[in-house]
């Protein structure tokens, strides 16, 4: 090759899930131990009928093959917009939505809206890969704060403050937290609320789980704080929800100058999210309500038999954390990498998971395991499995 590729890109990490894919690649696994497969978030259940029916009626009309607005569909924008107020029980106007193509490009958009290169953005560790990937791309100092096991993974909002520089931009929180599946109270999300807003930074919450919450309702009070949109700023995906992996399709809630930034580079990069996808979204929202709280119960569920297999304390790994889609582990083997722990369950006990260093500096000791696509059924399975490694390890 003669020609130079982009410095900071090629320094950014590979895509992890591919990685992980990569270990059992080519593998056939027996009847007896098929593959525990808890690697990748993606529910494990195909979006209602219902929902494609109405797809595959609409999909021939002209429009559907045409751009729409840089923002997404009036229609979706006002719809996104009630959702948001009625679960919140706050005011969101159709303005302050953004339609992206998915939650990912939503946060990428929302920091090319907020920081550039040499800014600093806090995330809490573990952090979701992608948000770090990201960053890193665009020159942007990724600052974490450490992880706090012994607060359930919930980080503490002493711990930003101590990190707020005159190059900080935001703090970003992903609740329920991709991968610890912790749940942040109320109270705390609140203090970081008022940090963000005393120290003139942005305060970005990460909802792409806010559906699968193991209680009815909203998490948080923060939509109804006096002029929200100067502080925060919302990312949610319809992807897990309604079962739209690949249509892409997602969201920024924010200030209408911010939304006004982020329409730029949503114009340079995909123009507008996938009409598709965007009609997708509209149905979940106008007509998945039932659905989509049948799907709240059954995570709950799986959550609550995962939390029982557990309870079993001779397993030797230790459950840190667990909520909506992901359980985080604190494996047995200590001076092992979290990498080596996770190929060798992949290898010995047909399970795939993720080692917790793919989610940031100090996490060899944890691994991750999104159990959306596994039923409550299958827990006691993996806790045995669990149990079974550490036992060969040590004899
Ligand atoms: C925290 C978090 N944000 C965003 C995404 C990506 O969502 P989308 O498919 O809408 O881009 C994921 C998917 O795993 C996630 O866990």
């Amino acid at each position: 090759m003669t020609y130079r590729l982009n410095t900071l890109l090629r320094n950014v990490a590979e895509p992890p899930i591919a990685e992980a894919q990569g270990w059992i690649r080519g593998r056939v696994f027996p009847a007896e131990k098929p593959l525990i497969d808890v690697a990748q978030a993606v529910p494990g259940y195909p979006p209602p009928k219902a929902l494609t029916d109405h797809l595959a009626g609409i999909v021939g009309r002209p429009e559907m093959a045409r751009y729409t607005e840089i923002e997404g569909v009036p229609a979706l924008r006002q719809a996104l917009a009630a959702h948001m107020s009625g679960f919140y029980g706050a005011a969101v106007a159709p303005g302050e939505v953004a339609i992206t193509a998915g939650c990912n490009q939503g946060f990428c958009l929302a920091m090319m809206a907020l920081a550039g290169a040499g800014d600093e953005i806090i995330l809490p560790l573990p952090y979701y890969f992608n948000h770090r990937m990201w960053l890193d791309m665009l020159g942007i100092a990724t600052v974490g704060m450490p992880f706090r096991a012994d607060r359930g993974g919930v980080p503490d909002p002493r711990e930003a403050a101590e990190r707020i520089t005159a190059r900080t931009r935001a703090i970003v929180l992903i609740s329920p937290n991709n991968p610890t599946g912790a749940v942040y109270p109320p109270a705390v999300l609140a203090e970081f609320f008022a940090l963000a807003r005393t120290r003139g930074i942005a305060l970005v919450i990460d909802e792409t789980y806010k559906d699968f919450l193991a209680a009815p309702g909203a998490p948080h009070a923060l939509f109804a704080e006096p002029a929200w949109q100067d502080t925060l700023v919302q990312l949610y995906s319809f992807s897990k929800v309604y079962c739209l992996t690949g249509y892409r399709v997602g969201s920024i809630v924010a200030a209408p100058a911010l939304i006004a930034e982020a329409a730029k580079a949503m114009d340079c990069v995909a123009i507008c999210a996938a009409r598709i996808g965007q009609e997708a979204a509209l149905y979940g929202l106008g007509h998945l309500a039932a659905w989509r709280e049948d799907n709240r119960v059954l995570m709950r569920d799986r959550v609550a038999a995962l939390g029982e297999a557990f309870r079993d304390n001779s397993i030797g790994y230790e459950l840190v954390s667990a909520g909506a889609y992901f359980a985080y582990l604190r494996h047995p083997f200590r001076g092992e990498t979290a990498r080596e722990v996770a190929r060798r369950l992949a290898e010995s006990e047909n399970m795939l998971c993720l080692p917790g260093s793919m989610f940031g500096d100090g996490q060899e000791d944890y691994l991750r395991f999104a159990f959306a696509n596994v039923d409550a059924a299958t827990m006691p399975e993996i806790a045995s499995r669990l149990a079974r490694s550490a036992r060969h390890r040590r004899s």
